[in-house]
């Protein structure tokens, strides 16, 4: 097994195999005056099960056409078996038709990536899991809300109120107060399909004087965790906190939602941002491990 290191991932595939003790292929990546894309792999791959990390957060569309070229290099130099690592998945919120001539384009990037040469591929907290039913190779998602939760629980949180900006994220505040140990809840949160408007929805917790943790697998815009933490704080949070897997933090997110009275964000670096606080290499080279044993 050989680790090459996406352009969009280095640093995190540098820990990785660190971790693992596997070997690592640089790639060399550049971008034509005209915004074209280049890479080419740095070392051998003949024989060799090739894990490419690499996220596809914002440049999205580079960074994905990276790594379908980055899984063609490795199969033109006679890889044996290329397995995407793609801690953060583009695409993976349009999972079905929500509108009438919309395309479903995670099943479209799946198709392009089975097309460059993947065999398989690994992500983290995908938007919905059950959109990999759709990939033609398999493909599975793996959780760090354990990570994110023990985080909290080194920082002295136990106990903490894991909340759930909308019923979709339960399972996520769920798995997080398995490790708390405190209680959970939702809220509900509705998004105008066309304005992209969030609006979220009070509901009647217990969570006066406590710490209260908002706890999703994306931070976008910051509108959710802003109508979260308004509600927390008209309930009485002694203080409130946002945790998410993938802070993507567009635009002003992280002013609006401090502004909101949030203390802190933490996220992980499966996107790259000041709210990187927690690293997924722990859980990814696990996942390694297992898969180069099995
Ligand atoms: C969608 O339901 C996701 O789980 C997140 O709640 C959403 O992506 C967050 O977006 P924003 O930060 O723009 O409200």
């Amino acid at each position: 097994m050989k680790i090459v290191l996406g352009p969009a991932s280095a640093e995190l595939g540098e820990k990785i195999a660190q971790l693992t003790g596997i070997e690592k292929v640089p790639v060399v990546a550049k971008t034509f005056p005209d915004g074209e894309s280049y890479i080419r792999l740095v070392g051998a791959v003949q024989d060799e099960h090739v894990v490419i990390v690499q996220t596809t957060s914002s440049p999205q569309d580079s960074r994905l056409i990276q790594l379908a070229f980055i899984a063609a290099a490795a199969k033109r130099n006679k890889a044996r078996k290329v397995t995407a690592i793609v801690p953060y998945l583009a695409y993976a919120r349009q999972d079905k038709i929500f509108l009438e001539g919309e395309n479903i384009s995670i099943e479209t990037v799946a198709s392009m990536l089975h097309a460059a040469g993947v065999d398989a591929l690994i992500t983290v907290n995908m938007h919905a899991e059950n959109a990999l039913a759709r990939f033609p190779f398999p493909a599975k998602s793996i959780s760090a809300i354990p990570l994110l939760a023990e985080y909290f629980t080194q920082k002295g949180f136990k106990k903490a109120f894991a909340l759930a900006p909308d019923k979709g994220a339960m399972h996520i505040a769920d798995e997080a107060q398995g490790i708390l140990g405190g209680e959970a809840g939702h809220l509900e949160k509705q998004r105008d399909r066309y304005t992209g408007q969030v609006n979220v929805a009070k509901k009647d917790f217990n969570v006066k004087g406590k710490t209260a943790i908002i706890f999703d697998d994306i931070i976008s815009t910051g509108g959710t965790i802003v109508g979260a933490a308004k509600i927390l704080k008209e309930l009485g949070a002694a203080k409130i906190y946002a945790a998410c897997v993938h802070a993507l933090l567009i635009g002003d997110a992280e002013k609006r939602i401090l502004d909101a009275g949030v203390e802190e964000i933490i996220g992980t670096d499966s996107v790259f941002s000041l709210a990187s606080k927690v690293s997924l290499a722990p859980l990814i080279s696990k996942e390694l491990k297992a898969l180069k044993s099995g």
